[in-house]
């Protein structure tokens, strides 16, 4: 018989013992976390030590943590061991606002990499597979992140990563690529380049995509599942956890595992923050159990999604998160980049020929996602040369900010439609979002 799990004990244990191990690893976690300049003093002030936790319910004496919290203690604030023992920092984008830092230590590195390794054995991959990754490598996690895991699963791993999607292309077919690591807008958009240059997706030897980082439909994935004659995963990441490797999929297909022995899991209301009843849609909060370098309690992650009912056939004892539903604040994700209006806000503040009002519009033209910036300009010019150099400018200086080029359409004064009260700063038209 052929071994299904990665790490059978933990991935099939009885509920029960799951909560005593992560009982057993909030202990440790917050004996870790009385270190750091943001918890320590918090702790203190609420009686929480590792000995007052007695249960998971225990968990609801925490205060949230909230990625306002990451920035206002930027960079380091929230370190809970010594700067010598950090061994990597992923950050969010931005130049403007403070960027939110995400701190790893070596055993954090080993750790996440495990997670991410789990999640691809329990969709199928072996060592005997070529895993080719399309995210951008740097400071996104999904980079260095599935890179880690796959060779932790001893792959044949091709760190190809963002961008040239012809080089993808060569390396599909050079090295015999069996399995591709991509957000599902790149997935179709990639598998358009293969077609154009005459090769069918289904012809090559990917029999497996993982697709995460940005929402998608059940329609999307099997749009990609029968263009690339292969079967997506849904994979579900998140930087403050620690990148890929939370939540995945199983061969179910049917919601994805949260790593419980990693996470403790919550469903609040985004208003009330109170708990919703078992299997209602609401805000996931996550707490990390097995981080050191930046464990984070309660932390909001801001997306809507619900807990499963029920057990898997598969065996996985882990709960079973259901596709994301959006999110309870303004973040979009554009081509797997995460990005907030006020990114784009701050840098047209800094340009005096153009008024305060903006709209964002996401379309997706042929198979790529397109961002189109209207801003107003204070006075008309018909200067074209001036007009185009502004928007060379523009457009230059919004990519150092949000990483995707945006293209911008100046407009006249008053033109950009006023709502009452919050103005509506964006409209999303993209398939599937
Ligand atoms: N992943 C991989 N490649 C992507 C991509 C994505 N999410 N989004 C776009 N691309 C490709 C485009 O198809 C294009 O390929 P080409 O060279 O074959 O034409 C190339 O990247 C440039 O895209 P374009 O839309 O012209 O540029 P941009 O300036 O708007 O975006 C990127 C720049 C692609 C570098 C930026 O969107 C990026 O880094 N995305 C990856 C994000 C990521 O890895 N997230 C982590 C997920 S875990
Ligand atoms: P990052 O910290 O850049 O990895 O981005 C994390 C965010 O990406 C999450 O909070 C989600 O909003 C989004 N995300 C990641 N994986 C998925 C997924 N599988 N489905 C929908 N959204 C996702
Ligand atoms: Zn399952």
């Amino acid at each position: 018989m052929t071994k299904d799990f990665w790490q059978e004990e933990i991935e099939t244990m009885p509920r029960k013992q799951l909560e005593q191990l992560q009982v057993e690893r909030l202990k440790k976690t917050v004996e870790i976390a009385m270190n750091s300049p943001f918890y320590g003093p918090m702790f203190k002030e609420r009686g929480i030590t590792p000995e007052s936790i007695k249960s998971v319910e225990d968990i609801r004496r925490f205060p949230f943590t909230t990625k306002q919290d990451l920035r206002d203690n930027y960079p380091f604030g929230l370190a809970s061991v010594p700067l010598e023992k950090v061994v990597r920092l992923h950050s969010s984008s931005g130049t403007t606002g403070k960027p939110t830092v995400i701190l790893h230590t070596k055993k954090d590195i080993e750790q996440w990499a495990d997670a991410m390794a789990r999640s691809m054995y329990c969709i199928g991959l072996r060592s005997t597979d070529v895993i080719q990754n399309t995210s951008g490598y740097g400071m996104f996690t999904g980079g260095l992140g599935i890179q880690y895991a796959a060779e932790r699963l001893g792959a044949l791993t091709v760190p190809a990563g963002a961008g040239n999607s012809l080089r993808h292309l060569k390396f599909i077919q050079d090295f015999g690529t069996t399995a591709l690591h991509c957000i599902p807008s790149y997935a179709t958009r990639l598998a358009t380049v293969l077609n154009e240059n005459g090769v069918d997706p289904r012809e090559t030897k990917i029999h497996t995509l993982i697709i995460g980082a940005e929402p998608h439909s059940e329609a999307q994935r099997k749009r990609i599942e029968e263009i690339w004659g292969a079967k997506a995963y849904n994979n579900f990441g998140m930087s403050e956890m620690c990148g890929p490797g939370v939540a995945i999929e199983c061969k179910e297909q049917n919601g994805m595992h949260i790593w419980e022995d990693n996470y403790i899991v919550e469903i609040v209301d985004p208003q009330t923050l109170e708990p919703v009843k078992e299997g209602e849609l609401g805000e996931l909060v996550l707490t990390t159990l097995n981080r050191e370098a930046m464990p984070l309690f309660r932390y909001r992650t801001r997306d809507l999604t619900r807990i499963l009912p029920g057990d898997c056939p598969c065996g996985r004892t882990h709960k079973r998160l259901a596709r994301f539903q959006g999110r309870s604040d303004d973040m979009m994700i554009v081509k797997g980049v995460n990005i907030y209006p006020i990114q784009i806000e701050k840098v047209i503040m800094e340009y005096p020929e153009l008024t305060s009002d903006y709209l964002i519009t996401l379309d997706t033209i042929g198979d790529n996602d397109e961002m189109t910036l209207e801003v107003e300009l204070v006075q008309l010019v018909d200067d074209y040369a001036y007009l185009q150099n502004l928007n060379k400018e523009l457009s230059r200086r919004i990519k150092d900010e949000i990483l995707i080029t945006p293209r911008i359409k100046f407009v006249p004064k008053g033109s950009i439609p006023q709502s009452e009260g919050k103005a509506v700063r964006v409209k999303d038209n993209r398939q599937n979002h």
